[in-house]
């Protein structure tokens, strides 16, 4: 069913200014990347049903920019949301955005899309385009364990596009939301937990250990990023291999021994 269909008259009846905030309420439920008292930069944002969630969702505390370059009009309700006018492909815009975000940003939601020229292929490349300027943008603006969510269009180059994602997350899943339309191609990437760590899972180094952690293993620092090594004590310097990841700690495993 085209046009008015079930998400568009509950975003009517409820007060919603897209269909398109059902999208972002169920990525939430299934991801949690909203939390009260959370900054959140929302890229793609008008005419705004996603400024309206994530206004709900982070609380008076918190605050929400949201940048597009139609206009948005202003919220009676919400005095925690913020909108520029810019295109996001333009530096100047990513600036003023960052200007805005002042700091610390918990998470960068994207729902941008081009407009349609009805060729596919064209449609496709310019919507991955935008997804990675989005993920550019999270990269400059998100705090360590910070989270992204971003619309792609499916087709070549996406699973490129994801494995880039995965080397800045803990891990990424990908979602067609139920209010996504039946015919669409879009997906939604979730990064949750940006890594800000100096290593990354198979990464092999020389560790000095320099604590000893509540269960016993042995941590090193790297630049300030703490890794525990199972089976290792205090003052030794080992080679170790990087094997899973958190946001603020990390796990490795020796290598000169099975
Ligand atoms: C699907 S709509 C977003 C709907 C929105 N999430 C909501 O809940 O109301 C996609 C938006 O991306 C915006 N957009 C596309 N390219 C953009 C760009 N380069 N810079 C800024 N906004 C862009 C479009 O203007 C459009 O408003």
């Amino acid at each position: 069913m085209a046009g008015k269909d079930h998400y568009y008259n509950k975003a009517k009846q409820e007060g919603y200014r897209s269909r398109a905030a059902y999208k972002l309420k169920q990525l939430d439920n299934l991801e949690h990347v909203l939390d009260r008292g959370e900054t959140v930069v929302d890229l793609g944002a008008a005419p705004g049903g996603w400024l309206e969630v994530a206004a709900e969702e982070v609380g008076p505390q918190g605050n929400v920019i949201g940048v597009d370059f139609q206009r948005i009009k202003d919220f009676e309700d919400h005095d925690n949301v913020e909108t520029l006018r810019g295109d996001m492909t333009e530096a100047k815009t990513r600036d003023r955005v960052i200007d805005a975000a002042d700091g610390s940003v918990d998470a960068v939601i994207s729902d941008m899309a081009p407009n349609m020229s009805g060729e596919y292929s064209l449609d496709q490349a310019r919507s991955l385009h935008l997804a990675r300027q989005a993920f550019e943008t999270s990269l400059e603006l998100l705090d360590s364990g910070g989270d992204f969510v971003v619309k792609v269009f499916e087709g070549p180059d996406v699973d490129d596009f994801r494995a880039d994602v995965e080397e800045e997350f803990q891990y990424v899943r990908a979602t067609s939301p139920k209010a996504s339309r039946d015919e669409s191609s879009e997906i939604y990437l979730i990064g949750k937990g940006r890594l800000t760590a100096p290593v990354r899972p198979g990464d092999e180094l020389e560790v000095e250990i320099v604590d000893v952690g509540s269960e016993g293993d042995g941590i090193a620092s790297v630049e300030g990023y703490r890794l525990f090594v199972p089976g290792t004590e205090v003052g030794e310097t080992v080679a170790v291999c990087v094997e899973d990841m958190k946001p603020n700690f990390g796990f490795a495993q020796r290598l000169d021994r099975d």
